[in-house]
């Protein structure tokens, strides 16, 4: 099989192709990344030299890159995207050009070259937010809150329109917060313990008290993998973690993975219109496809703290680059 795969070189797509690649070694892949700053090829350093694999540079957007890399293409598995709420909420305007046209063109091209599955990566954010109870199913109607969420649901609309207008073979996949290696360190999990490595305070919005599903990427990486062979076309389908947590009960359980106390957390104010909380019903995928987590977050976090304890060639020079913007996020 050949796929083209977007966004390869962030932190999700870089999981998905080393998972590919050990799976199925004679699968090829080509990889289209724009290097936006949350791309980073040394995600993908230890295969970049496979026969099998090919990197190009492009933007999602650029219609003319996207027709030509069609040619042959069984599968798209598409995860490129303007990815962190906070930078949306500075400027949304990347947002709706990458997720919104750039999931467009991706679309038409794939719908021009007859490819036979394409798989758009959305978020379990394009529900909306939800209160003490209840969780999210497929069928629930999208109510996006954030600059982010909106334009991925729009991403998710077009590709349903696509779909029931011109039977189009897609399905829309919606993960909840994904965590481990190559996690750009910008995010919670991984601003955390690179913060605490470097005996560095932690940021938490509010009192911490938002809710989230926490699912491994590797196991995300799988789940998206039985979707690409077996998922029915024209489904949506959730991916969570059995893992619904608080942020601080997070925040403490690195504190204590890494032997330090409570007066590292430094309590931030909220982030504007910050969901309270995410859950996902996952029964569709469990029983159509038999897929459940490996892993709880316990596990998840302490592989995902000895993977940065390991790897610090890698977070090191992002963590440096994050540390001389000027835009206020909780590196700050
Ligand atoms: N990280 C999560 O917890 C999470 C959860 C649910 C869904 N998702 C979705 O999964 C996908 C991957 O998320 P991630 O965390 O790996 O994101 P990421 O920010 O780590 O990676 C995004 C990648 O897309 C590339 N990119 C951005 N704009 C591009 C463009 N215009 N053209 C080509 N490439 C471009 C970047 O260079 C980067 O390599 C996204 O669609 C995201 O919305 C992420």
């Amino acid at each position: 099989m050949k796929i083209l795969v977007t966004g390869g070189c962030g932190f999700i797509g870089s999981n998905f192709i080393r998972h590919i690649f050990r799976t199925y070694p004679d699968y090829k892949i080509i990889n289209l990344d724009a290097l936006t700053y949350a791309g980073n090829s040394a995600n993908l350093k230890d295969i970049e030299d496979s026969p099998q694999y090919a990197f190009v540079k492009g933007k999602i957007e650029n219609s003319g890159i996207v027709k030509d890399l069609m040619h042959g293409i069984d599968c798209v598995v598409h995860f490129a995207a303007e990815s962190h709420v906070d930078r949306s909420i500075v400027d949304a305007q990347p947002f709706l050009i990458t997720n919104v046209v750039g999931t467009h063109s991706m679309l038409q091209a794939a719908k021009n070259a007859s490819i036979k599955r394409f798989i758009h990566i959305s978020t379990d954010e394009v529900y909306g937010a939800l209160g003490e109870e209840g969780k999210f199913t497929e069928n629930t109607p999208l109510m996006p809150n954030s600059p982010y969420a909106a334009s991925k649901a729009s991403g998710d609309l077009l590709v349903r329109a696509y779909h029931e207008t011109f039977g189009f073979p897609a399905i829309i996949v919606r993960p909840s917060n994904n965590y481990g290696p190559y996690q750009f360190p910008e995010k919670l999990i991984p601003l955390m313990i690179t913060n605490l490595f470097d005996n560095k305070p932690v940021p938490v919005y509010g009192e911490g008290k938002n809710v989230r599903d926490w699912l491994l990427v590797e196991d995300n990486c799988r789940a998206i993998d039985i979707i690409l062979h077996k998922g029915k076309v024209g489904e949506a389908y959730n991916i969570g973690g059995n893992s619904e947590r608080r942020n601080i009960e997070i925040v403490k359980k690195v504190l204590a993975l890494l032997g330090k106390d409570e007066t590292s957390i430094t309590f931030v104010k909220d982030r504007p219109g910050h969901d309270y909380r995410y859950a996902l019903d996952t029964s569709k995928i469990k029983l159509e496809l038999g897929w459940s987590p490996s892993v709880d977050i316990e596990t998840g976090l302490k592989k995902t703290v000895d993977w940065y304890r390991n790897n610090e060639w890698w977070w090191r020079p992002l963590k440096e680059r994050l540390s001389s913007e000027s835009k206020g996020f909780w590196t700050k």
